[in-house]
């Protein structure tokens, strides 16, 4: 049974009801985080719970809970879904500007709605590992303030079922010829020694797993460069990658049905994809030492 997280209980996720009045439902007023758990301990919380209150103030709602309560409320949250080895949860959290008569404007008073609920996290499937996956390119019809975790994620939704029609996995979206992200991933391209990803802005998600991949890449021995990158260029990378909090690092080995490279998740890829799975069991034995 899943346990959810709504407004100061914990209780069945069936057992949650939201008000059709919530401007979350209404308006999409409402701003979420997707926070990965592995054996029971959170990884990177700390970077999530900031973009959270950074999302937060992006759209002028006050953070109903300090950054201590809601660590501890999601802490929580996993111990009572049985979180433990080999049971590895991604965690949605969502906070609302809550229930008011319908108005666009903010509500005078009333309170947020907060809900969180935990999801399995499968680990990367052989076939990935070995042959990657399949990616397609899609315009970018978004607001001009995706830095901003939002739940209105229509044009995200709409690109990510192209990608499904097209029995691939992820939709990369472009801009006037630039690549942005992906329709819930950042975007990685790898030309000879260089990794490439497109500078943050307002046009982007600032993704948690993005800033790490970053760090590790340099480890790795790459050469990092945070620049514009165009369509062609992408079409011409040695690797593509798309980094999220759930799926961590996909390596691309098609994009709109061509190879990416030698159609293979590539040695760049292995390499980071390696530190990346060694900084997740440091981190979890550190918080299981306390010393998190
Ligand atoms: N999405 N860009 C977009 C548009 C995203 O939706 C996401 C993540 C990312 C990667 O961010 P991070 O590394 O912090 O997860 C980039 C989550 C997983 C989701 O919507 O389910």
């Amino acid at each position: 049974m899943s346990v959810a997280y709504f407004n100061g209980d914990y209780l069945p996720l069936e057992e949650v009801r939201i008000s059709p009045l919530d401007r979350g439902f209404l308006f999409g007023d409402a701003v979420y985080e997707v926070i990965p758990s592995y054996a029971g301990e959170f990884f990177l919380l700390g970077p999530h719970l900031e973009r959270l209150e950074r999302s937060l103030a992006a759209i002028r709602l006050p953070s109903p809970l300090s950054r201590g309560e809601w660590a501890e409320r999601l802490v929580e949250l996993l111990r009572r879904n049985a979180a433990g080895p080999g049971h590895d949860l991604g965690i949605y959290l969502q906070v609302t500007r809550g229930v008011a008569p319908r108005d666009h404007a903010f509500p005078a008073e009333g309170a947020p709605t907060v809900f969180a609920m935990a999801s399995p996290i499968r680990p990367l499937s052989d076939a990935v590992r070995s042959g990657g996956i399949a990616a397609i390119t899609t315009p970018d019809h978004r607001w001009g303030r995706c830095d901003i975790k939002a739940t209105t994620l229509l044009p995200n939704v709409l690109a990510r079922q192209l990608a499904s029609e097209a029995d691939a996995m992820e939709a990369i979206l472009l801009r006037e010829g630039r690549v942005i992200e992906g329709a819930a991933s950042n975007v990685f391209a790898q030309f000879g020694d260089t990794l490439v990803t497109p500078p943050l802005q307002d046009a982007l998600l600032p993704g948690v797993t993005r800033a790490l991949v970053l760090d590790l890449a340099r480890e790795c021995g790459l050469q990092v460069v945070e620049r514009e990158l165009d369509e062609a260029e992408l079409r011409g990378a040695d690797e593509i990658w798309l980094t999220s909090s759930t799926r961590e690092i996909l390596p691309v080995s098609r994009l709109d049905g061509e190879p990416v490279g030698a159609g293979v998740p590539g040695p760049g890829w292995r390499a980071v994809h390696a530190a990346y799975q060694i900084a997740k069991l440091e981190e979890v034995q550190r918080r299981e030492e306390g010393t998190a």
